[in-house]
């Protein structure tokens, strides 16, 4: 297996718009012996996502995009990442959808994390709509993104058992823990063929 060091490891931007959770873990994880990656680049739409805090103390370089004109910030974003030398994009808590044609000039480097055993409950509010079908098991993937919502080939997937008393915030909190391990797996699991 190739091992990726020092300026061998991928430049990589994260996108954000809220908490930044799995952006953390993933600057953590980037930082790790032999990680395959470095976080180059930090993208919010978000001005307020508090992600931003983190990126700043970390002195890692963001930036933020409101996506009010698509067209406009999704060309200043592929300018940025030219700029930057970024070859792979990891979607982390990022709200907006990138259109076709942006997806297109990132092909097969742009990673996401979904909170629900896909195919299965695509778009928002995963968990509330796992507790009210009853089923017994949720989880979390990480997929590649493609021009469809939440559609692109699944790298890694793991299970979270429902339990009796759950509610959207519990399953949601212990399905965000097992994302925190599993991205970093997936981009482990992809980097030996990119
Ligand atoms: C995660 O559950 C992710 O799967 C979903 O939004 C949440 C973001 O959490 N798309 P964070 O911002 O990484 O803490």
């Amino acid at each position: 297996m190739k091992r990726f060091l020092g300026s061998n490891r991928l430049r990589t931007a994260i996108f954000i718009s809220g908490t930044g959770s799995n952006f953390k873990n993933l600057v953590r994880f980037s930082l790790s012996k032999n990680a395959p990656i470095k976080i180059n680049l930090v993208i919010s739409n978000n001005s307020k996502a508090k992600g931003l805090v983190f990126a700043k103390q970390k002195k890692i370089k963001n930036k933020i995009y409101r996506f009010k004109n698509v067209n406009k910030d999704e060309k200043n974003i592929l300018n940025i990442l030219k700029k930057n030398n970024i070859k792979l994009i990891c979607l982390a808590g990022f709200m907006k959808i990138l259109s076709k044609n942006f997806i297109k000039k990132f092909q097969g480097k742009i990673l996401n994390v979904h909170p629900s055993l896909l195919p299965k409950y695509k778009g928002l509010n995963t968990h509330k709509r796992v507790l009210s079908n009853n089923d017994k098991f949720s989880g979390c993937t990480i997929h590649f993104v493609n021009s469809k919502l939440d559609s692109g080939e699944i790298i890694l997937q793991k299970k979270v058992k429902v339990k009796k008393n759950d509610t959207p915030k519990t399953l949601s909190k212990r399905i965000l823990k097992q994302e925190h391990i599993l991205y970093p797996k997936a981009i482990k699991k992809i980097l030996v063929n990119l």
